[in-house]
């Protein structure tokens, strides 16, 4: 595998994907900075200096070169051009051809499909740009939204795993996701009519 290194902006229906620049702060602040989105990601609730910090660690991460690397775009409404969440994508192998995807939407912009819609863009670029087997997602068996959208974009649950994480200081049962490039291009993902509202 060479690597991944889109052009950009990745365009969605509704969305650019794109990676951070300087002036995301603002808008990443509004949603890193809240209880409610970091419950389940790996990061805390975030202040200014702490955003600019996440914000300079995701400067370059537009692009992979090598396994073990994250991708990290930001999600623009196009209609605002507010950065209003944002898109993971790890090339975890080499080898195994494996990757994983996360995300976290601001909650102003939960419950209109948009982070289905970058997920499913991740899900494209991976299988279909970088070459990858099998895409990921390992999700807290609390995290309704989250486990529901992994369904939504066609995502099989794999595997229940108990107390194996140790996570904000308690144990969390992890379900485990996958989906392979066999099941992506026999258009497992195309969104169910009863997704689309
Ligand atoms: C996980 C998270 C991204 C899900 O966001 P979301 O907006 O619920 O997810 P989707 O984009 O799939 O939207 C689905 C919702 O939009 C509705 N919807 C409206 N229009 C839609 C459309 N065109 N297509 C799909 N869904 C649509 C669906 O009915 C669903 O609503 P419901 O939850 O009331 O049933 C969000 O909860 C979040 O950011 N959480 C905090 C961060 C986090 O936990 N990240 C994951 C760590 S593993």
């Amino acid at each position: 595998m060479a690597g991944l290194s889109p052009t950009y902006p990745l365009q969605t229906e509704r969305l650019d994907l794109r990676p951070h620049r300087h002036g995301d702060v603002d808008d990443m602040l509004a949603f890193h900075s809240l209880p409610e989105v970091v419950r389940y990601t790996p990061w805390p609730v975030r202040d200014r200096k702490q955003t600019e910090e996440a914000l300079e660690a995701r400067l370059n991460a537009g692009r992979l070169t090598e396994p073990g690397q994250w991708l990290i775009l930001a999600i623009e409404l196009r209609e605002t051009g507010t950065v209003i969440g944002e898109v993971l994508l790890k090339w975890a192998s080499d080898v195994n051809r494996s990757g994983e995807i996360g995300y976290a939407l601001h909650p102003g912009y939960q419950g209109k499909g948009l982070a289905s819609e970058a997920a499913r863009a991740m899900l494209r670029i991976g299988f279909e740009e970088l070459g990858l087997h099998r895409i990921t997602a390992v999700v807290d068996d609390r995290n309704t939204a989250s486990w529901q959208l992994l369904e939504r974009i066609g995502m099989r649950r794999e595997a229940h795993h108990l107390e194996a994480s140790w996570f904000k200081d308690e144990w969390a049962n992890d379900y485990t996701y996958a989906l392979l490039r066999s099941e992506w291009l026999n258009g497992r993902s195309e969104p169910a009519a009863s997704d689309l509202g």
